[in-house]
């Protein structure tokens, strides 16, 4: 047993009581095979030796069926199982809905071996959590068979022993000489036995995105879904049940992040014995996927997180790990540069000359980056053309791309271009020429969306033709920055290329040719910083941030609204995949009008950028933005890579307060912002968190030196507020330990 190995993370195995107990430096994970079935009896607070306490209990219930007819205690109705399928005495929503060749769609998986396999084997074409040593990770497969079809599926656990994570997904096999039909797999289930939750999530819309939820979870099915194509602005693929009580550092808390970018669908069912089912994973809806004989479907794989002290911990969990093992190439764990972006200051209004001028005015005030952003390429002087026409705009911009490159990079800066490679307009060379290579259902309508049409990347014609473009492009000029844009969702979603009875893979086979596209470019160009974004944050997900370091975190670009923004997406994804500029006031999208110390104070949460006409700036204002950006690269390291502690949400308390610590505690970034003011107001202290309790603090802000015990224990004195959206950023120092 687990007691006499020398290891102490990672999986370990009872072949007495069939137990599979799986141990994290501070989870377990506890499964067990019983009576054939695969059960889940445990995930929470680690467990140094489980001597059998979780055992499964059964009572007679009513209307709950028997697969033993002599045993009418014992109902899959009421056990708790790791992965459901249909048909067989269980009424809750299964993990996996089979269609055999006869039409049938009950199947019954059992046990049937297993195997423990060093480090993580990569899923074939998805994204994925990776350990890069053997030793950071174990893997546990898991083989359950249909009792009378040749079907398996592989349940497959990853443990990151001291990251405190694990990955989980199935992979189902057809073993058997007919084919059968896939209508569900989720890449998870986990069957809790309790009900006491509450359910967070990060619902939200364009420009409003990732704006975090909590509802108690009564006795039904909540369900977080996206039918979009992709993960969307509306939902975003996380789901954690919290316990009552539990808030940001104290209580138990479970949360599953999908990585994967399409359409997705997550359950939390509490049922008549207040237990609570969770599954998630591909969303069913319009999916079906032909299994033919000796082929597998390997599903996307979540990561589930659990922490014993609330959101906070767990959010440190997520960050970590995805900062160490989930993003990848050249700039993981790089610091990120300062960049300013065009879009808001000239939309598709621009000509040589006023690139040119923005990249002089923004040259000297420490910018490192300059992104020509949409408008670049074909006639694309609006958005009703040229999407699919990747070459150079030549009446806008005379010099080409390399002529720009190399004023920007004369002018100290590096240079970074926007793509749309997923889109095409109707009004394209692309489209006159390959009108079938949308996606698209023959003689039905063409819905646009922003005027543009999908590009069927489910056909490999059509990948090639965007990679090849992609490439002449990036090799044309020396482009050291991609912004990777998706501006609309899927509609009349089918592909002339797959055969009728393939039509409801379309999705899918989407998102694993997006996937092999994302893969071949940023292979091609590795010391591209690459940043994916949709709309803002409409795939702010896992699966982008496998292949692209960061994504741009809203189109709305108003501090007040991003402090909600940027707070609901630290959730799960570290301020290092976030960007986020000043832009200009009034706010484009909320007219609101903020001060450039604010609007500053907020962007220097995240990647820190501009989005604004600096031509148009005050010599003032120019100076405050050198200050700012001078500011931001001495703090960038703790803001970027930082552990992050929330003091205050905008919901709770009308302001918002975080700080991010870096990995020795001796530096430390407070942010403070004030929302609506009031007259004759409180004097407000705020309790710091995560400093180093014996060491001593210089707190820029207060000029003076305190305690890290003090600073977390009383709490720091905040301004009295000048007016709405006031703020403050401070740095802490330590002085001593
Ligand atoms: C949506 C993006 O989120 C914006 O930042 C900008 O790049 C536009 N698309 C350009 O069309």
């Amino acid at each position: 047993m687990n007691h006499l190995s020398k290891k102490t993370t990672g999986i370990f195995i009872s072949e007495d009581e069939k137990t599979f107990h799986l141990q994290t430096e501070e989870t377990s994970y506890i499964i067990e095979v019983y009576r054939e079935y695969v059960t889940h009896l445990y995930w929470g607070k680690r467990i140094e030796h489980y001597n059998g306490l979780m055992q499964h209990r059964f009572r007679d219930r009513g209307f709950s069926a028997n697969p033993d007819g002599s045993d009418r205690a014992f109902s899959l109705d009421t056990l708790s199982q790791e992965y459901p399928s249909y048909g067989h005495t269980d009424f809750r929503d299964p993990a996996v809905h089979l269609q055999w060749a006869d039409g049938s769609t009950v199947s019954d998986f059992r046990f049937s071996d297993y195997k423990v396999i060093s480090g993580k084997p990569a899923p074939e074409g998805l994204p994925h959590v990776y350990a890069e040593t053997e030793g950071e990770a174990e893997t546990l497969v898991i083989r359950l068979k249909d009792q009378l079809r040749d079907a398996v599926i592989e349940l497959s656990y990853t443990v990151f022993g001291k990251r405190n994570a694990i990955t989980r997904s199935a992979r189902i096999i057809n073993e058997g000489t007919s084919s059968f039909r896939i209508q569900k797999c989720a890449s998870v289930n986990i069957d809790f036995r309790k009900d006491d939750f509450d359910v967070i999530n990060l619902p939200g819309a364009h420009e409003r995105e990732r704006d975090m939820e909590r509802s108690s979870l009564g006795r039904h099915a909540l369900s977080l879904e996206s039918r979009r194509g992709s993960s969307s602005h509306q939902q975003n693929p996380f789901l954690t049940l919290a316990e009552k009580g539990a808030g940001e550092e104290h209580g138990d808390v479970y949360a599953l992040n999908l990585v994967y970018s399409g359409s997705f669908k997550a359950i939390a069912e509490a049922d008549q014995f207040r237990n609570t089912r969770v599954n998630m994973g591909i969303h069913p809806f319009d999916f079906s996927w032909l299994l033919e004989a000796g082929e597998a479907f390997q599903t996307p794989e979540v990561v589930l997180v659990y922490s014993d002290q609330g959101l906070g911990k767990m959010s440190r969990t997520f960050h970590q790990l995805y900062n160490n093992h989930l993003v990848r190439g050249e700039h993981k764990g790089k610091e990120r540069p300062v960049l300013i972006n065009n879009w808001e200051a000239t939309y598709f209004d621009f000509t040589e000359e006023k690139v040119k001028e923005i990249v002089h005015a923004a040259a000297g005030t420490g910018v490192e980056l300059f992104v020509l952003d949409d408008g670049w390429f074909g006639k694309r002087d609006h958005d009703r053309a040229s999407l699919g026409d990747w070459i150079v705009h030549q009446e806008k911009l005379p010099s080409g791309l390399s002529g720009i490159a190399d004023e920007v990079n004369q002018s100290g800066m590096k240079f970074g271009l926007w793509f749309e490679p997923e889109m095409v307009s109707p009004d394209s060379e692309l489209y006159r020429n390959h009108p079938d290579w949308c996606l698209h259902v023959t003689d039905r309508r063409r819905s646009e969306s922003r005027n543009q049409l999908v590009l069927d990347f489910a056909n490999p014609e059509v990948r090639t033709n965007i990679i090849d473009q992609l490439k002449v492009i990036l090799s044309s000029a020396n482009i050291e920055y991609v912004k990777w844009d998706m501006n609309r969702n899927m509609t009349e979603i089918g592909s002339p290329s797959l055969p009728a009875d393939r039509q409801r893979e379309t999705a899918h086979r989407y998102m694993l040719g997006l996937y092999e596209v994302m893969e071949e470019i940023t292979a091609a160009f590795p010391h591209i910083l690459f940043e994916s974004c949709s709309g803002g944050g409409g795939r702010f997900d896992p699966g982008m941030l496998y292949y692209m370091p960061q994504t741009w975190t809203s189109d709305n670009t108003d501090a007040v609204s991003r402090a909600s923004i940027q707070y609901g997406t630290s959730l799960a994804y570290p301020a290092s995949a976030m960007g986020a500029h000043v832009s200009a006031s009034p706010n484009h999208q909320t007219g609101r009008l903020t001060s450039l110390k604010t609007r500053g104070y907020v962007a220097m949460e995240a990647n820190f950028g501009y989005e604004l006409d600096v031509t148009k700036m005050t010599e003032e204002e120019l100076s405050v933005m050198s200050n700012q950006i001078k500011a931001y690269k001495n703090m960038r390291a703790t803001v970027q890579f930082g552990e992050l502690y929330r003091l205050q949400n905008v919901h709770e308390h009308r302001c918002y307060a975080t700080i991010k610590v870096n990995g020795d505690q001796s530096e430390a970034v407070f942010l403070y912002l004030h929302i609506l003011n009031e007259a004759n107001g409180p004097l407000k202290r705020v309790k710091l968190r995560g400093l180093d309790p014996h060491s001593s603090y210089y707190v820029d802000g207060l000029d003076a030196v305190y305690d890290g015990d003090e600073l977390m224990n009383a709490g720091v004195p905040v301004p009295y507020p000048e007016g709405d959206f006031d703020s403050v950023l401070w740095t802490l120092k330590r002085m001593s330990s």
